[in-house]
């Protein structure tokens, strides 16, 4: 007889160890399957998030950001260092430790909250009366049975047609986050979100780093405003940055990486790299699924069909995260994975993705949520913008960070905020005042009218929201 649960979730990423947990806090006996293996072959759940994305990547933005400012703003402080160096091997050290640290983490969470987690690959077998029988594939084999099923199996990278990831010279974001030494000559093809970090990352290191973009505009969904102006830092640290490229060939030979394109004005260009990341997207990931046998429905981008409350095309299978619609972040896979749990148990959550806020981690930092100018333009809405410069806030000037600034858009009749973004320090954090605002469907007058301690950068998100109504203060 097989093991019986309420629930059983298929991957043990953000949106799958998450939706575990809370499916295991409203009562139900929960399982959670995750295939992916540490080094030494044990489990290490916590998904592509955990182990080859946000949190690794994160680890070596803030170590290489540490080199950066010991080269280059240290000495304005009046600190004085000789000799400064990196050892990779170490900060690459570093980023395993913290890694491990949260796989550790979410197994012992798994233990507190009482889920059931199993190390192996999970696949439908059949539908049984009641639920459905999921086989799992791990050092053992055996097989479960779960009223729901949520599948949470996420994304992998996308390669290039004719270039598939050696992870040795072409890099997915897996290899990207385990050079070992700092390349001489970097090649980036995509400047999307990958694409600037890992190109932040290698060129604060000392790589000559050139990122090669397909589309004409940089950062196409980010308002043209802050991207413009992320674009100019990027440009004066010495990020290479070609727009409007088309990759004809990539050749992999014995020391280096040929990329052959046209440019932006159909030039034939020849470009060689000693390492190359390829960060143009990712693809849902269903394989090992086995979604036939249950007739579970995927769209034409493999995707797993979904409607609004991330239930499938099966009864009482649902899924969240990368493999569904959607953006793919780590916080949305949670929000979702929670939302699931929730409705298991009869409740009503909503997630609403015009809330969802979005941080690109490079410096100067990026993050948005809501809507961009361009969009509110295309929609016809009318709308009030307000800006403030981090060049105007004294805790920026403290900090000697002043590039950027926020920016908020509001309803010209009503002043409800309909979006903010920020380029400069801190951005990811000043993000979450504005996803309150929003979430409570706050005015820009609510903002400017709130207390902000002085000094700090938050200031300059109530000065924004002064400079709606063209009132600021300090600028
Ligand atoms: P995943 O995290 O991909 O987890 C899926 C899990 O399911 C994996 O462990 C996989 O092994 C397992 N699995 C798959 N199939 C099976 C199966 N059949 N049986 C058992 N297990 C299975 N997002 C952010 O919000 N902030 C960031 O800063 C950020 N940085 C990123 C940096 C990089 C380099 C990358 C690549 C991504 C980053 N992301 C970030 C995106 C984020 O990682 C994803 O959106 C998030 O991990 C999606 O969570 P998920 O649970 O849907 O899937
Ligand atoms: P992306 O979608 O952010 O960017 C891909 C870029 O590659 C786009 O600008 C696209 O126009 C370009 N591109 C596509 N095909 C191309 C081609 N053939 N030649 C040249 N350019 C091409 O995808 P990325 O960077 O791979 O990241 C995947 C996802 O992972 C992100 O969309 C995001 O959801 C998530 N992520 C989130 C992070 C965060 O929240 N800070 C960090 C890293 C990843």
């Amino acid at each position: 007889m097989s093991q019986q649960f309420d629930v059983v979730v298929i991957g043990g990423g953000p949106g799958g160890y998450v939706a575990a947990i809370r499916a295991a806090q409203l009562g139900f006996s929960t399982a959670c399957i995750d295939e992916w293996k540490n080094d030494k072959g044990g489990p290490a759940p916590g998904g592509t998030c955990t182990n080859v994305g946000c949190i690794p990547s994160k680890a070596l933005l803030q170590s290489s950001e540490h080199f950066e400012h010991a080269g280059h703003s240290f000495a304005e402080h009046g600190i004085g260092l000789d000799n400064l160096s990196i050892d990779v091997a170490k900060m690459l050290g570093r980023k395993d430790t913290v890694v491990k640290q949260n796989n550790d983490g979410i197994l012992y969470l798994f233990k507190k909250n009482k889920v059931t987690f199993f190390h192996g690959r999970g696949s439908f077998a059949k539908a049984v009366e009641g639920g459905y029988e999921i086989a799992v594939a791990g050092a053992t084999s055996e097989s479960i049975t779960g009223k729901h099923i949520i599948i949470a199996t996420g994304s992998n990278a996308r390669s290039l047609p004719g270039a598939p990831f050696d992870e040795q010279k072409i890099l997915s974001n897996d290899g990207a986050l385990r050079i070992g030494s700092v390349p001489k000559r970097l090649g980036v093809i995509g400047s999307g979100v990958i694409g600037l970090e890992m190109g932040s990352v290698w060129r604060r290191l000392g790589a000559e780093v050139t990122v090669l973009e397909g589309l004409p505009t940089f950062l196409g969904a980010v308002d043209q405003q802050i991207a413009k102006e992320a674009h100019k830092a990027f440009v004066k640290q010495g990020l290479k940055i070609e727009l409007g490229v088309k990759i004809d060939k990539v050749t992999s030979g014995k020391s280096a990486v040929t990329v052959n394109y046209a440019n932006a004005n159909g030039d034939a260009v020849k470009l060689e790299v000693d390492k190359l990341i390829v960060s143009i997207g990712r693809v849902p990931n269903t394989i090992g699924l086995n979604a036939e046998a249950v007739g579970l429905k995927l769209d034409e981008r493999g995707a797993i069909t979904v409607d609004d409350h991330c239930h499938t095309n099966l009864p009482n299978v649902w899924a969240v995260g990368d493999v569904v619609r959607g953006p793919m972040l780590a916080h949305k896979a949670e929000e979702e994975g929670v939302a699931v749990a929730e409705r298991i148990a009869g409740q009503h959550p909503h997630v609403n993705f015009n809330t969802v806020p979005w941080v690109i981690y490079t410096s100067p930092e990026i993050a948005w949520v809501g809507q961009t100018e361009q969009q509110l333009k295309a929609e016809g809405r009318e709308y009030k913008a307000g800006t403030f410069p981090f060049m105007a806030n004294g805790r920026a000037r403290a900090m000697g960070d002043t590039t950027g600034m926020v920016k908020m858009l509001a309803d010209a009749t009503t002043d409800e905020i309909l979006g903010v973004h920020i380029v400069g320090p801190f951005a990811s954090e000043l993000i979450a005042e504005a996803v309150v605002a929003m979430e409570f469907r706050a005015s820009a007058e609510d903002i400017a009218r709130i207390c902000h301690a002085h000094p700090s950068l938050s200031e300059s998100t109530k000065e924004a929201a002064l400079a709606v109504d063209k009132r600021t203060l300090n600028f």
